[in-house]
């Protein structure tokens, strides 16, 4: 069964149990900006399962793309993966645990035809929150599941969600395939976790979890499945790993043709990160330096670095490309149009790095054996910033290359060194934005968004021709560069400080979402339009006080400022004007 296939055998199945086949949606999610990326088909229906009825009914199937990060170093085994495909069936208030986990049973063994001898499934042990799933243990027991095979495990382990911070959850039952069916029929997996490969999860979803950290039932109670589609086609097809399958071997054929020494580590990363590159990519997301551009720049760097260890010359990007255009654009045809666009940003992003990439691994190697002559196990943060700036490393890589000597790298020095830079270019380019690293300690964060609340208080007070001109943090205090012509009053500085604290004691929320340039000027934010941002932008709300598009990081609530209190003003230039303040308390 090819994966074509598969995703039809699936969606049959479910439509024949009374689901609707709905679309799946894009990899970046359009209302949630607490996640760079959609990680489950859940994702797109968290207004559903909290209750909101859905146009296709309360039974829904789907394939859905997804991306995945948090698990970027595992990719090269049999089966991990950071870009992946989910299938995905629910209830929403509908069916409940015995005909969910009856369907998964049919869909797995009779469906897919998994032999049920090879099953393995674990529950939710129970804690605090919630009861120990025996109802979901006793189902898959009355499906013939033997209880040597069940066992339960903490919510750290059979707990899923919410997709963010906060949202819908719930218990878990995962079911587990055994790859070593002769060996000792006492391991399970969790005593033995690299016996077993995770093919499928049930979620019993009638928790939220809130912004305060309980979690309270939902009304609804719902549920949600997700079935790896990679993993169960490497089964499905006898194959040693996901990379064997259908929609990986056109892949991996051309990068060990492309490569002098093929190793199939080196090979399978390649493969998986060209094609997570261009899911990223088909949504407009180009290489760049913060959020989701920055993903797409540590994909394409790390593939080029895994090319150069086999052997492989030139640009060959673009080409692995076209053949993740060919194997998936039936399924995702959203890919084709884009595609020439996004074959010449690789062939940019890769001319950028190929330059740099040789020099500052020899930079790295000076600098690793350095470390490892004056006995140290740690290469200092400084390198590891230079090794970004000058040669374009991303912070990941220079670490991975540290891994591979021994080393870790100094990130705390490495992120004051980013701040201390961040710092400089902005005096220097009076306000210019920075995205990205820079700042994160708390007082400074803290002041950041004081200085949002400082530049609207500034406009409501003075008019809105004030803008923002340079600033610059400490830990200490901030200062604040904008355009006025006059010295201000000390009713004005008052009044400002007033308002400052007043947003202060209003504990408002701090927000952000991604937009488009253009629909962030139309909404009204601030910044300064003749830096050159890129397509999208993120855009910070402070209540209904400020609006600035920003890179963060901010707090969450003005109440966590403390006092703000203004130490000075004075003119720096003609027509421009300088405050420093402080946040006390
Ligand atoms: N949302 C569940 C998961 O991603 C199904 O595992």
């Amino acid at each position: 069964m090819d994966a074509n296939k598969l995703r039809e055998r699936f969606l049959d199945f479910f439509r024949q149990y009374g689901h609707a086949t709905i679309g799946y949606a894009p990899l970046i999610p359009e209302n949630d900006p607490s996640v760079l990326f959609t990680t489950a088909g859940m994702h797109p229906l968290v207004p559903f399962l909290l209750g909101e009825a859905h146009p296709a009914g309360r039974r829904l199937a789907n394939y859905q793309k997804c991306l995945r990060t948090n698990d970027i170093a595992e990719v090269g085994d049999m089966t991990h993966l950071t870009f992946f495909e989910m299938l995905g069936n629910w209830s929403l208030g509908d069916y409940w645990k015995e005909e969910a986990i009856h369907l998964n049973y049919i869909l797995l063994t009779e469906i897919f035809g998994h032999d049920p001898d090879r099953l393995h499934i674990t529950c939710f042990a129970g804690d605090k929150d919630a009861p120990r799933d025996s109802e979901a243990a006793a189902i898959w027991l009355s499906l013939g599941i033997p209880p040597g095979r069940i066992t339960f495990q903490p919510k750290t382990e059979n707990w899923w969600g919410p997709a963010g911070m906060t949202g819908p959850c719930g218990p878990d039952s995962e079911v587990f395939f055994d790859m070593q069916p002769t060996g000792p029929s006492d391991e399970t997996p969790v005593t033995q976790p690299q016996r077993f490969v995770e093919i499928c999860n049930n979620v019993f979803m009638a928790y939220e979890k809130l912004s305060d950290g309980r979690f309270v039932p939902l009304a609804q109670r719902n549920v949600d499945v997700g079935i790896g589609l990679e993993r169960n086609l490497m089964l499905l097809q006898g194959s040693d790993s996901v990379f064997e399958t259908d929609l990986f071997l056109p892949l991996m054929t051309a990068i060990s043709r492309l490569a002098r020494q093929p190793q199939p580590l080196a090979m399978r990363v390649i493969a998986d990160h060209i094609r997570a590159a261009v899911f990223v990519m088909a949504e407009g997301v180009r290489p760049g330096n913060t959020d989701q551009p920055y993903i797409a720049r540590r994909l394409v760097r790390r593939a080029i670095r895994y090319g150069r260890m086999i052997g492989i010359e030139g640009s060959f990007l673009a080409p692995l490309a076209g053949i993740v255009v060919t194997c998936m654009g039936t399924a995702f045809p959203e890919i084709v149009p884009p595609s020439g666009a996004i074959y010449a940003a690789l062939d940019d992003e890769e001319g950028r790095f190929q330059h740099t990439l040789v020099r500052g691994e020899r930079e790295f190697a000076r600098a690793a054996a350095q470390s490892h002559a004056q006995q140290e196990l740690v290469l200092p943060g400084q390198t590891a910033f230079h090794l970004y700036d000058t040669y374009g490393f991303p912070l990941e890589l220079t670490q991975e290359l540290a891994r591979e000597q021994g080393l870790a790298v100094d990130v705390a020095s490495f992120q004051s060194a980013f701040a201390a830079h961040q710092a400089q270019s902005r005096q220097g380019a009076a306000g210019r934005f920075k995205g990205g690293l820079a700042e994160r300690n708390l007082q400074t964060t803290r002041l950041h968004t004081a200085t949002h609340l400082l530049q609207a208080a500034l406009r409501r007070v003075l008019g809105p021709h004030v803008t923002q001109r340079g600033s610059s943090i400490t830990s200490e205090r901030l200062r604040f560069d904008f355009n006025h012509s006059e010295r201000l009053s000390s009713q004005q500085l008052t009044a400002v400080e007033e308002l400052v604290n007043t947003q202060i004691g209003r504990d408002l929320p701090v927000s952000w979402g991604e937009m488009r340039l253009d629909a962030a000027r139309q909404g009204g934010a601030l910044g300064l339009f003749e830096e050159r941002y890129g397509e999208t932008v993120k855009v910070y709300a402070i209540g209904d006080f400020s609006l600035e598009i920003c890179g963060g990081p901010h707090v969450s609530h003005t109440g966590e400022l403390g006092h703000f209190h203004i130490l000075k003003e004075e003119g720096v230039a003609a027509g421009m004007r300088r405050i420093k303040a402080i946040l006390a308390g």
